[in-house]
């Protein structure tokens, strides 16, 4: 075997030979941070029940706000799912369906609640896309409309983990993971509070929880109790490749996105695992 015959029938690779288990040997290769692909992007996460369910009295301000902002931004936005996921877990769960089997039904909803946000903004060329659009074609639809819809829910499906019953990746894990993976400028999660505090503050102690203005996904691991967002968002945080910080908004007082969106610190902001270059 000559040399011309080496190098036509063998690809030349570092990783070639090495197995992928051993972080010593793929570092050099897989160390690197990955490229922005969208660093312009901003990605919203609008909540199903903090916001949807809520109907016209906070969805219409809201897409009033969105239209306001097409002309600044360009969005991505993701709506998760609400009451009637709630719903179809109970009837779910008490026929003793696997998780694998109600991640998708849920995420219908969060695709439900996008259609219904899409529809409202289509005067502006909004439209609602699936996720194999979003993974494929979002650059050329983004340079068609300054912003498109989606589902929040990440498409784990049958795959979805099977630790707990109810799926544990839901609609803010999604959102983070598309805008880490995308290499957006950030991600605004809009709730129905004006952040994240101690304890829910519309809970019994209520009265005693506090607004915790900054805080990290590591301080909040240590956190007991409830959030306003699935707890796997805070794993995915602590890998994040690009996304420093996600800040969390009321979404039912007027002008608080427009202003975490200007980088203003109007809400909880939650630092990732990453130094910000
Ligand atoms: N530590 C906490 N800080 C803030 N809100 C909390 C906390 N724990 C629970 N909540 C509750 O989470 C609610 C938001 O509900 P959530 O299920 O996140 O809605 P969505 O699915 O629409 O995002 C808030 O109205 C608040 O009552
Ligand atoms: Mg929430």
């Amino acid at each position: 075997m000559d040399d011309t015959t080496n190098t036509i029938k063998h690809v030349a690779s570092p990783l070639a030979r090495q197995t992928l288990l051993d972080d010593k040997l793929t570092r050099p290769v897989a160390g690197r941070r990955p490229i922005p692909l969208l660093p312009w992007l901003q990605v919203i996460k609008i909540g199903g029940r903090a916001i949807m369910d809520r109907g016209h009295e906070a969805i219409l301000p809201l897409v009033d706000e969105l239209r306001k902002l097409l002309p600044e931004h360009r969005l991505l936005i993701l709506t998760g799912a609400g009451i009637r996921a709630r719903h179809l877990y109970s009837v779910g769960l008490d026929l003793g369906l696997p998780v694998g089997s109600l991640a998708p039904l849920a995420a219908s909803e969060a695709g439900q609640n996008g259609h219904i946000l899409a529809c409202l903004l289509a005067p502006e060329g909004v439209s609602y896309i699936e996720h194999p659009t979003i993974a494929n074609q979002l650059a050329i639809h983004l340079t068609a409309a300054r912003a498109v819809v989606g589902s929040a829910f990440p498409p784990y499906h049958h795959h979805e983990f099977p630790t707990s019953r109810i799926p544990p990746h839901r609609a803010d894990t999604g959102a983070f993971l598309i805008a880490d993976a995308l290499g957006a400028a950030g991600l605004t999660i809009v709730e129905d509070v004006d952040g994240v505090y101690t304890s829910d503050p519309n809970g019994p102690d209520g009265a005693k929880a506090q607004l915790l203005r900054e805080t990290s996904a590591a301080d909040l691991a240590k956190l007991e109790g409830t959030l306003p967002f699935d707890r796997t968002l805070l794993e995915v945080m602590t890998t994040a490749r690009h996304l420093a910080r996600v800040q969390i908004v009321n979404g039912l007082v007027p002008g608080r996105l427009t202003a975490a969106l200007r980088g203003h610190h109007v809400g909880s902001l939650i630092h990732t695992g990453v130094r910000q270059a």
